[in-house]
């Protein structure tokens, strides 16, 4: 199904590294071929029914004389049956978290880091369906399974969205340049690029995502991080409080005292990479594990992951830096050297049979097994 054993076709005739210098978020290029022979992971009707499951996040498209309507998943097969002359559309983010074949296409985007991946989202639409001209806040690797979709594209700075729309369009969208790519051709767009994709028939298409958080939302998320960590000593004191004319008056006072507590809160470079470690790895709301019923005793764990290894649970998300490791959003500092080991895991998403095993790592790996984010091959 995929024949790809290295970056060289995905990148075209560019090595990683000409491509992270010339084109990664600076401007879009055209890979013909990128993947050979691929012809997509899984069929429409697929598609569909993982749509209509429980947890996936997918999103339903029509447009019908140039009006477009946006649904949201959970949907019923019935919702893909009497579509009349409306063009439509279904995209299913987060293929990755429910395809082991979408996993492993991910895995040839690790030149980029999983700090950076956000999911692959799989789209279906008959000829002439498509989401309408739109620019994304993510660098996007749209690779072409099964039919041909014409891509347009351009670089244009107006982004004015059609007003009171279901969702965002552009309203001037002028276009640059354009292609119609087929089976294994894939089109990298930078974040911001405006880009309008339209069926030309059964048409399929892999959305590798690599998401660019707002400073915004990272600021605040650091915030929220903070406040249950920040240690304030004292508390407001004024034994030399002096009469002042106006009693609803905030003094200067006061601001100055205040000012100097609120300076207390401090942070340091620890606490910024322990925030976007579990920011990073958090899982999504709508994400759960479930716990493995019934659960091998520890000791049949040990002898399982000794004798075939293990693997990360498909909707994981594990990251490190600097001896923490963050999994689903929680950090565990491991100074060992039992670090490399998970560093190992993370990287790859497995680990062959692991043939020593300390004491400290089984037990970190046993709790996690415990909360379904690995488990035993
Ligand atoms: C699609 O697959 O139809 C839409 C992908 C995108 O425009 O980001
Ligand atoms: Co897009």
């Amino acid at each position: 199904m995929l024949s790809m054993k290295n970056t060289l076709t995905l990148l075209g005739n560019l090595s990683v590294n000409e491509f992270l210098r010339d084109y990664w978020q600076k401007k879009p290029l055209l890979i013909r071929g990128a993947v050979p022979h691929f012809n997509g992971l899984l069929s429409p009707q697929q598609l569909i029914e993982l749509a209509c499951t429980e947890d996936a996040q997918a999103r339903l498209v029509t447009q019908l004389r140039g009006q477009f309507d946006l649904q949201y998943s959970p949907f019923a097969a019935q919702d893909f049956k009497h579509f009349g002359k409306a063009q439509w559309s279904v995209l299913v983010q987060g293929v990755n978290h429910h395809l082991p074949e979408a996993a492993e296409l991910l895995k040839h985007f690790d030149f980029i880091p999983h700090a950076r991946l956000d999911d692959l989202m799989v789209s279906y639409a008959p000829p002439g369906g498509g989401v309408g001209p739109h620019f994304d806040s993510y660098d996007v690797f749209l690779l072409q399974g099964m039919g041909h979709r014409r891509w347009q594209i351009s670089t244009q700075a107006d982004r004015t969205l059609i007003e009171g729309a279901p969702l965002r369009i552009l309203k001037n969208f002028k276009i640059e340049q354009e292609w119609v790519l087929a089976p294994g051709d894939m089109l990298y767009l930078p974040p911001h690029c405006a880009h309008n994709g339209i069926a030309e028939d059964e048409c399929m298409t892999y959305s590798i995502g690599f998401r660019t958080p707002a400073y915004q939302e990272l600021a605040e998320q650091f915030l929220v991080y903070l406040q249950d960590r920040i240690c304030v000593d004292g508390m407001y004191a004024d034994p030399d409080l002096k009469t002042q004319a106006h009693p609803s008056e905030i003094s200067a006072a006061m601001l100055r005292q205040v000012g100097q507590a609120v300076k207390q809160v401090r942070w340091d470079k620890e606490d910024i990479a322990n925030f976007l470690g579990c920011y990073l790895s958090e899982p999504k709301p709508h994400i759960y594990f479930d716990a493995p019923e019934p659960a091998l005793s520890l000791k049949k764990f040990e002898k399982s992951i000794k004798n075939k290894g293990l693997a990360l649970n498909l909707k994981t998300q594990m990251l490190c830096h600097a001896n923490s490791i963050f999994m689903n959003g929680e950090a565990t500092l491991n100074a060992s050297h039992d670090y490399e080991v998970l560093r190992n895991l993370a990287d790859q998403r497995e680990l062959p049979a692991l043939t020593s095993c300390s004491n400290e790592l089984l037990e970190v790996l046993y709790q996690w097994y415990l909360d379904g984010y690995l488990s035993p091959v």
